[in-house]
Formats: C-alpha cells, sequence, structure tokens
C-alpha cells in the first residue's frame, strides 16, 4: 500500500517509523517533513492546508491512503477535499474537526452527548466577557478557535481573569470566548481510534505541558510525554471509552458528521470524577511519540480499518513496559526560539528513538529549524529505567542553549 503522511512534528516521525514496521507498507511519502524524516522517506513540500495541493500529490504519487498528523488540515478540509476524490483519508472532515476547531462547538457536543466537562458560558462581547470574568475571577478564558497553544489562560483573580480576556480577544481565534469553571487534579490524555461507530483505546498518556521542571514556567505545545499513565487505570480508560468517546461518536453520527480518525480527550481526573477539557481530533505531540514505542499493533492497518469503517472495538495490545519521551527545545523557545543552530551528537544515540521535529539539513549539517527540535524516546520496564536510557542519550545530543525538562516521567504514579 502506497501511503502519504502529512506534517512536519516529532509526531509524524514517530508515525512514520511506526507504518514503516507494517509489512503492508509499500511505499511511505511525507508532505513536510523535517531532517530526520528526509533521511529515511521522500518528503514534498506542498502548503498542507491547501485540499487542491494534497490531492493533486497523492494523485501523482497513487497514494491508496493519505494519514494527516496536524490538526490545521483537519478543520481547513482537506480530509473532505481527499474523499471527494476518491482517496482513502485517515483523519475527520472538516465538519467533524470542529470539535478541536472551536471549543464552543465542542461543548455543545459535550452537553448533547452529556460528556462530563467545566461549567462554561460562552461570549461574544468583549466587555460582557471582561465584566463576567472579573466576578468570576478564579476563571479559565480560552479563545473559541484553534490558537496553537496560547488561546488558554488559567487565571486566579478577577484582575487577572479580565486582563486575559482583553489580551486573547486580540487573537484571530478570540472573536468569541469562553469562560470556565476552573477545576483542579491531575491531568491525561485519552486517544482512541475512531471509525465512525466504533473505537479502539490507545493507553492513557500524559504530557508535559510547562517549559520549566516542576510545572514551573510558560505553557508550551509539550515538553515531554510518557506511556502508559498509570494515573488512569484499565477500568478508568474504560470508563472513558464508554462515558465519553462513545457517546461523543453516537452525537457526531447523529448529526450526519460520524467522526473518523483519532478522537482525543484531554481530561481532568478530580476529586468528583473525570471532565473533559479539551478534544482534538488527532494524535497529540508529544505524547505520540512514547505511544507509538509501546503500540504492538500496526498502525497501518489500524489507519485502514479507520478508514473503511472496519475497525474492530478494543483496548489496543501494546508492549510490557513504558515510554517516555523527552522534548528537545530550542533556546528562546516557546516566545522567541532562535532557530539555524548545529545539532551535534545524533549519530551517538543508541537504544532510544530520537524523532526529529524542528530540523533542516544545512549541506551535511542538521541545524534547529523550529522550537521544538527533537524528542528522545526510551522503553524501559520501569519508568526510572526508561527514563535513566531517555536521559542518557538526550545528553549526547548538543545545540545551542539546548533546553529540556529534566523530571519527564518523574510524576508517574498511580492515581
Ligand atoms: P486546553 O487547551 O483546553 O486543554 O487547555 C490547556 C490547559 O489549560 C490544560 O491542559 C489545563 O492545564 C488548563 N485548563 C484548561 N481548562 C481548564 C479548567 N477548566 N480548569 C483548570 N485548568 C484548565
Ligand atoms: N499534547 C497536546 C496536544 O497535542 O495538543
Amino acid at each position: 500500500m502506497k501511503v502519504l503522511l502529512l506534517g512536519t512534528g516529532a509526531r509524524e516521525h514517530a508515525l512514520a517509523w511506526k507504518l514503516q514496521q507494517s509489512p503492508r507498507l509499500t511505499r511511505l511519502t511525507v508532505a513536510g517533513g523535517n531532517a530526520g524524516l528526509a533521511q529515511r522517506w521522500e518528503c514534498r513540500a506542498v502548503p498542507l492546508d491547501s485540499g487542491p495541493a494534497v490531492v493533486a500529490l497523492a494523485r501523482e504519487l497513487a497514494a491508496e491512503l493519505v494519514v494527516i498528523g496536524p490538526e490545521a488540515p483537519l478543520v481547513a478540509g482537506v480530509a473532505d477535499a481527499l474523499k471527494a476524490a476518491g482517496i482513502a483519508v485517515f483523519g475527520p472532515v472538516a465538519a467533524a474537526a470542529r470539535l478541536e476547531g472551536s471549543k464552543a462547538f465542542a461543548k455543545e457536543v459535550m452537553e448533547k452527548s452529556q460528556v462530563p466537562t467545566a461549567r462554561w458560558e460562552l461570549f461574544d462581547d468583549l466587555e460582557r466577557a471582561a465584566a463576567r470574568a472579573e466576578a468570576w475571577g478564579a476563571v479559565v478564558v480560552k479563545a473559541d478557535g484553534l490558537a496553537a497553544g496560547k488561546g488558554v489562560v488559567v487565571a486566579d483573580d478577577g484582575p487577572q481573569a479580565a486582563a486575559a480576556v482583553r489580551a486573547l480577544g486580540t487573537l484571530p481565534s478570540g472573536k468569541r470566548l469562553l469562560l470556565e469553571e476552573r477545576l483542579t487534579g491531575p491531568e491525561v490524555s485519552v486517544m482512541a481510534f475512531c471509525d465512525g461507530e466504533r473505537y479502539a483505546l490507545l493507553p492513557a498518556s500524559q504530557d508535559h505541558k510547562r517549559l520549566l521542571d516542576a510545572d514551573l514556567g510558560p505553557n508550551t505545545g509539550g515538553m515531554g510525554a510518557y506511556a502508559p499513565a498509570p494515573v488512569l487505570d484499565a477500568r478508568g480508560l474504560e470508563a472513558v471509552g464508554r462515558d465519553v468517546i462513545a457517546r461523543v461518536l453516537r452525537t457526531m453520527t447523529a448529526a450526519g458528521t460520524p467522526f473518523q480518525g483519532v478522537l482525543y480527550a484531554g481530561l481532568m481526573l478530580t476529586p468528583q470524577g473525570p471532565r473533559v477539557l479539551e478534544f482534538n481530533v488527532r494524535l497529540g505531540d508529544p505524547e505520540t511519540q512514547p505511544l507509538m514505542m509501546q503500540l504492538d499493533e500496526d498502525l497501518l492497518e489500524l489507519c485502514v480499518a479507520c478508514a473503511e469503517g472496519k475497525l474492530e472495538a478494543r483496548t489496543l495490545k501494546v508492549h510490557s513496559g513504558v515510554s517516555v519521551g523527552v522534548v528537545l527545545a530550542a533556546r528562546g523557545y516557546p516566545e522567541k526560539p532562535v532557530l539555524g543552530d548545529e545539532i551535534s551528537g545524533l549519530e551517538s544515540v543508541t537504544g532510544a528513538q530520537v524523532f526529529h521535529a524542528g530540523t533542516r539539513r544545512e549541506g551535511e549539517k542538521v541545524v534547529t529549524s523550529g522550537g521544538r527540535v527533537l524528542t528522545v524516546c526510551a522503553r524501559g520496564d520501569t519508568f526510572e529505567a526508561a527514563r535513566d536510557v531517555a536521559y542518557a542519550q538526550a545528553a549526547k545530543i548538543r545545540f545551542e542553549g539546548m533546553q529540556y525538562r529534566r523530571d519527564i516521567g518523574k510524576g508517574a504514579r498511580p492515581g
């Protein structure tokens, strides 16, 4: 089977690595890519959010399946364009991708589906939102649309909340704002492969969103992740499948927009039970990197089953042990990443997988070309063992001002 994979991140590098293990794969081509992907697979530069451009490339390659990694092409309707052209695609159509593209839409679907979530109010008017936020105080302010991880502020008090409303209101995605009850508890990510009707659950995983150790510093796209996350046990995972994933699938089907692809529920485990904070309509980054190392299934078969509506409902098989992925980020990340620094030591890594994100080849050199540069992933029987390997290998890699957290997977314990 000839497959086209869309994306440029370490998530896509991990997906390519896993797809390549499928006996059914004959050729994998990447739309987008980076230096790591280009080392092994042909990479083609196309505008990833353009349906016509992706369709043209898929046709040229005679691709039998297109796997879409990031959210932006999904929200932009690239899956719709491929379907209309008769090309099988893994990933939801735009009407279903609104679960991530609009937080207000996600809340409506949660309400209809009776999915447990934080109390919320929606505002079109900035000044009314600011007044309500000021009165509410400890509240979470969210821009309605896609904001690349910059659309959420957790406020401590009234003045902070009102300031957050005004700041987010200036974003293109901030024309509508959501105010949300502030919840507490550990966070966990649950992802399910979905074929519209049935779902197959990946183990729970956890990412580390803050830049610095002990969850200090600014929010980022994610500084590392581990899987399985013991904070959610097998029964808890099943309950999320039943009470969240299954219900959303039914609502989406009833609305005439069945959800096909990966549905990602970002959850907070509150004292009152799990609450959904957000949906994503694709695999998480960096969670996918350790998840792909754990997954003991044929990823290509899974993607095809979703695209064809023939998924077998189950909990997916995983290897024993755990995986930990440590993100190495550029200096200046997340505010203002400095790019173009030479990366050394990549060839000396052993016993770990290095998935590339913001990297680019420049002659003989590989240089940084994005905020998150690499994810170093290792498996082990225990978190300690996996961490030891990941960190020993990460330490062999060098670039100017390289930043990484030293505590990825350290807090992993049963809830
Ligand atoms: P989201 O993009 O909606 O997942 O929000 C990003 C981050 O903001 C989450 O990972 C949480 O850490 C935090 N957050 C979002 N919603 C809430 C909430 N209702 N209560 C507390 N923290 C939240
Ligand atoms: N790791 C969170 C996300 O992919 O959105």
